[in-house]
């Protein structure tokens, strides 16, 4: 395709996406490999918690970031914006999202400069891929910006490049991944998921996590990797029941013992999220933030009242959300 042709399908005007947050249902994690990663098994769900990212041409490359109106997406109850501390987003060329911008245009040769806009519904550095999301919709808004039309596939492997979780943020629904969380398998699930999340109001870091989790395994406290094969399944087959009880108890998260260890408040979350009546509680990905399998939407909205009356933090959201795709305006009639 020719740079001329490019332009010709592009748009003039802002382009807004949304990509979403996930939770690991399974993340199973064997040592680390040459290359500084660790091969993981993990399913991954999207979350109708989400962020938003408008691109809009601009005279030069920049990003600027702002908290998501409350309760963005149906089923979502956002307790305000206190809930998004948007101080632990670079606005420099280390943002994700702008990363994403630049990658697509030195890839496609199409890109002219744009100005990012970030209006965030997801906890920053929570373990929910927030910064991937934002990645994900940035490749999504450009993509359509400029008219490159690549094939999502081929979104998310130039996302993989940015991160792991890219990929998956790209595709969004229910995935297995591989590898470092970059291959993805689409898993069925005709169910709706009801979750409850408990921000821990700091941040983990991701590399730390997983440096715990290194020397958890070498001290002989946890085994990397045991038995991929039969909690996969277990969970593959809470979902193809929509099973809430099934899928609760077969959550599994190999990093939950580091990232308790970094943060062992998170020990207690989890056990208030429990005794709140949620019938799974997980540390999601590397944490912080703690996520509570349900049995409904109504179930969801009683469990984080109860853990609200705690004075705890509680989002509600329903899974499988979409991945990232474009928000068309609403046309006036
Ligand atoms: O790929 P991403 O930039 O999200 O990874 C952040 C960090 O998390 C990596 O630098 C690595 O320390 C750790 N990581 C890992 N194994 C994975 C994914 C991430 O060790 N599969």
């Amino acid at each position: 395709m020719s740079r001329a042709d490019v332009h010709a399908r592009g748009r003039s005007r802002p382009v807004t996406a949304r990509a979403p947050a996930k939770v690991n249902l399974l993340l199973q994690s064997g040592p680390r490999r040459a290359d500084g990663y660790h091969e993981l098994l993990t399913v991954f769900q999207a979350l109708s918690l989400a962020d938003d990212v408008t691109a809009a041409p601009a005279p030069e490359w920049g990003v600027s970031v702002e908290a998501a109106p409350r309760a963005a997406a149906p089923g979502e109850h956002s307790t305000g914006p206190a809930l998004v501390d948007l101080s632990g987003v670079p606005l420099d060329e280390t943002n994700l999202a702008l990363q994403a911008a630049l990658l697509l245009a030195r890839e496609t040769g199409a890109g002219s400069p744009v100005h990012l806009t970030i209006r965030k519904g997801v906890p920053v550095a929570g373990g929910m891929a927030g910064g991937s999301a934002d990645a994900a919709a940035a490749l999504v808004a450009c993509d359509a910006l400029w008219g490159t039309g690549l094939a999502l596939d081929d979104l998310a492997e130039l996302g993989a490049e940015l991160g792991s979780d890219v990929p998956f943020a790209v595709h969004g629904r229910t995935a297995v991944g591989t590898g470092r969380g970059e291959r993805l398998v689409p898993v069925l699930t005709s169910a709706t998921w009801a979750w409850v999340l408990v921000p821990a109001g700091h941040e983990l870091s991701t590399p730390k996590v997983y440096a715990e989790f290194d020397a958890l395994v070498a001290a002989g406290r946890v085994q990397a990797g045991a038995e991929p094969g039969e909690r996969l399944r277990a969970v593959e087959a809470a979902l193809r029941a929509g099973d809430p009880r099934a899928l609760g108890a077969a959550l599994g998260n190999d990093l939950e013992a580091a990232a308790c260890s970094l943060a062992p408040a998170l020990t207690e979350t989890l056990a208030a999220g429990r005794a709140a009546g949620a019938v799974g509680a997980i540390v999601s990905g590397s944490g912080p933030t703690v996520a509570l399998l349900t049995e409904s939407t109504r179930h969801a909205r009683t469990v984080a009242e109860r853990l609200r009356a705690q004075g705890r933090r509680a989002l509600t959201a329903v899974a499988p959300a979409p991945g990232a795709h474009v928000l068309e305006p609403v046309l006036a009639s």
